[in-house]
């Protein structure tokens, strides 16, 4: 059991306050020229290439292409920079993933259904794919960190910020501008990660001190991120249109979960004799909400259910120093005395940092809030498949969280209550205090809604409007 430390890095990410949870230095572009015929058809991959078409345009394609890739295995065998394996990692589960999921995407243009996917990996794949995620210590299949999304970006104008408008994705599958703001935007959200992984770490400090100075000042800073990044992560509204989502989505589904489409799972020719299953890059493997639910105490709340079982299952499909950083932040929040950091506040009676972070409660909420509607109109208004790409069955799970957060709303709340406050932190607590019973009729109202046999997903997304609490600003 330890402390939580300063820093925890694997060459490729370094989480801290200088980084967050974006990587430390650029991730490369292009793979080195040893790994040309690969690159050049991750290059030619694309549905859609400036206008052009691509070989996932049409049928069979990608599979003709590779029959003529070398097989890697010894080179990959041999790397040992991180930024290169990184890119052959994520290079081979693009490949991967078109490679299998190629005939659904065309039975879906066909039918509007997604057909049965192709559950064999040939070797010139599968074992050069294997020994790039072994190096890594992650599952061979397209994740979130080293290949969809924090491990694919590049910036534009290189001397600009890390706006979804200003990056680019270094290998894609649709090429359409929609796939790029999707995943661009969670890479912008990220950049202000460093600000809030800095000051969880400098709260968990400054309570063992008992400083309140800082402890609050820190916990205003975690407050102030999580609102910045709720503005960033309204611009999904605008970076990616939500009924495009289909354009890309079948290329991102995981094996896991996913039987309709894979059967017993994907065959790793020359690797495994077993057909093997791995969950899909989702958005659930990123690190922001869980950091903050195990910090605030949200994470008490959550209900003993499937999407807990899942979001737990999920940690494994982290880095390894991610899972590390968890890790010692859950040890770090037991080991103080009581339930949380609420509980140490109250002990120490700084009320005023008890109503920042029900300001960071508050924002936790919205962003759950505004995700729940990203998913009643990106997926649910959009498709009869019912399962995320993560796996799960999207509709019945997402909103247990929402309640663990308003749970732990009403604990904060009741503990703050008719204790003096500075001008500033009043203000956070009326406004919140007077606005939880909203929220929860809104959820209540929605869950009974999706409860009934048919249900009409623009109803469910229309009731944020009447509760004033829409997401899109558009
Ligand atoms: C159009 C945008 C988005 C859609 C359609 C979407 C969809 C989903 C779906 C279907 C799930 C259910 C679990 C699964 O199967 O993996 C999920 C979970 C999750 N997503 Fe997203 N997502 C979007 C954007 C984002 C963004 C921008 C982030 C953060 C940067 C994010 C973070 C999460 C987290 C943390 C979970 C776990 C559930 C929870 O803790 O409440 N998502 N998402």
């Amino acid at each position: 059991m330890g402390f939580i430390k300063k820093n925890y890095s694997d060459g490729f990410f370094n989480v801290g306050d200088k980084n967050g949870f974006l990587p430390s230095k650029s991730p490369l572009e292009v793979l080195p020229n040893s790994y040309s015929i690969l690159q050049d058809i991750l290059d030619k991959m694309p549905v859609n290439i400036d206008g052009k078409s691509g070989y996932l345009d049409h049928p069979g394609k990608i599979h003709d292409s590779v029959e003529d890739l070398p097989n890697y295995f010894d080179n990959v065998k041999e790397e040992s920079d991180i930024m290169i394996i990184q890119a052959l990692y994520r290079a081979y589960c693009f490949l991967a993933s078109a490679y299998t999921l190629e005939p659904s995407f065309q039975h879906f243009r066909k039918t509007g259904n997604y057909g049965k996917a192709k559950n064999i990996l040939p070797k010139q794949i599968s074992q050069p794919f294997v020994e790039a995620a072994t190096k890594l210590d992650v599952y061979p299949w397209l994740d979130y960190h080293y290949a969809y999304s924090l491990g694919n970006f590049k910036k534009i104008d290189k001397s600009g910020d890390h706006k979804w408008n200003n990056l680019d994705m270094c290998v894609r599958f649709s090429g359409q501008p929609d796939e790029v703001g999707f995943i661009m935007l969670h890479v912008d959200i990220n950049q202000h990660s460093p600000s809030l992984v800095g000051s969880v770490i400098n709260v968990l400090h400054a309570l063992k001190e008992n400083n309140h100075k800082d402890s609050t000042k820190f916990l205003k800073e975690n407050y102030d991120t999580m609102k910045l990044m709720n503005t960033r992560r309204k611009e999904m509204w605008k970076a990616s249109r939500w009924n495009h989502y289909n354009d890309f989505r079948i290329f991102i589904m995981g094996v896991k979960g996913n039987e309709e489409l894979f059967g017993d799972g994907v065959l790793y020719q020359g690797v495994w004799d077993e057909p093997k299953q791995f969950r899909g890059q989702t958005g659930a493997q990123d690190d922001i909400i869980p950091m903050e639910d195990i910090f605030s105490g949200v994470i008490k709340h959550y209900p003993k259910n499937e999407l807990t079982k899942y979001l737990m299952d999920l940690r494994s499909y982290r880095p390894k120093c991610v899972q590390q950083f968890f890790k010692d932040l859950e040890d770090t929040v037991n080991e103080f005395d009581g339930d949380g950091i609420s509980d140490v506040l109250l002990k120490q009676k700084n009320f005023d940092g008890l109503c920042f972070l029900l300001g960071i409660l508050e924002e936790i909420y919205h962003f759950r809030n505004g995700h729940w509607q990203f998913v009643q109109k990106y997926i649910m208004a959009n498709t009869k498949y019912s399962k995320a790409t993560g796996g799960t069955p999207i509709i019945s799970w997402l909103p247990n969280q929402m309640k663990a957060v308003m749970n732990e709303m009403k604990y904060v709340i009741s503990i703050i209550e008719n204790n003096s406050l500075s001008k500033e932190t009043s203000m956070i607590y009326n406004d919140i205090s007077n606005s939880i019973g909203k929220k929860v009729d809104l959820l209540d109202h929605q869950l009974k809604l999706i409860q009934k046999k048919s249900f009409s997903a623009n109803k469910v997304y229309d009731l944020n409007k009447k509760y004033d609490l829409s997401d899109n600003p558009n």
